[in-house]
């Protein structure tokens, strides 16, 4: 007898703009590489193109507009009811460029993941393309994170390098980081929905059961998305 297939993690994603991550992920289920069920996406911005993404993919579209809102708690307790509509086990960051009140990060504990265009803890916050260039490293990437209260800083899940060439741009740059992007969020967001990825009761990332101390390294590559 075989067993019935467990039902697909339902996921929410979150997005601000292009929404190129959430086309890696849409992608990567539409040819079953990752079992998710992606629930909503709901952007702050009502002009986000990654909503045209999802409209594309027949995939439910919301707009918590946070100018719409008079303070960021507001906004957080509208965005956090939008969310909870579609009882999401995993909330997706992908590319949603608004910072997050303790009690919304609290509310979702565990079960919110970020991605970022550096090699954290280095390089937090914006424009990290141009800053990687001005501080001359040769070596630049991405990361995953669980995301806490502290911004950029939660527990490290899964990152990729990205060597830094002559003569690079912070577009040409960001191009490069950009396309590993799309290798290594669906690997991350497979790991939480077998299982395999937790965040325990110390607030320590763990992958198939073991801390992870340093962030795993995947290799970058140039050939189809996992
Ligand atoms: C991505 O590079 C993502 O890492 C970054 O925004 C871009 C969104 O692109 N996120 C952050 O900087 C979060 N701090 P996308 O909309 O095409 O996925």
């Amino acid at each position: 007898m075989t067993e019935p297939a467990s039902a697909p993690l339902p996921v929410v994603i979150l997005i601000s703009g292009r929404g190129s991550n959430l086309q890696a992920i849409i992608d990567a289920v539409a040819r079953d590489a990752l079992a998710v069920d992606i629930r909503a996406v709901i952007s702050n911005r009502p002009q986000a193109a990654g909503l045209q993404r999802a409209n594309q993919a027949g995939i439910t579209t919301a707009v918590v507009d946070h100018t719409l809102y008079a303070d960021r708690l507001a906004f957080d307790q509208a965005l956090q009811a939008c969310i909870d509509r579609y009882q999401p086990g995993l909330i997706i960051l992908a590319g949603f460029m608004r910072i997050l009140s303790a009690d919304f990060v609290a509310h979702y504990h565990g079960r919110m993941l970020n991605i970022h265009p550096s090699l954290l803890p280095d390089f937090p916050g914006l424009n990290t393309h141009q800053r990687v260039l001005d501080a001359g490293c040769k070596i630049h990437g991405a990361s995953v994170h669980f995301v806490t209260a502290d911004i950029d800083g939660g527990p490290l899940v899964v990152q990729t390098r990205v060597p830094v060439h002559a003569g690079d741009s912070a577009d040409s740059l960001a191009t490069r980081v950009l396309e590993q992007e799309h290798h290594l969020y669906p690997v991350a967001i497979r790991w939480f929905a077998e299982g395999r990825l937790t965040l325990d009761e110390n607030g320590q990332a763990l992958l198939d059961g073991a801390i992870l101390t340093e962030p795993r390294q995947l290799p970058a590559t140039a050939g189809e998305p996992v």
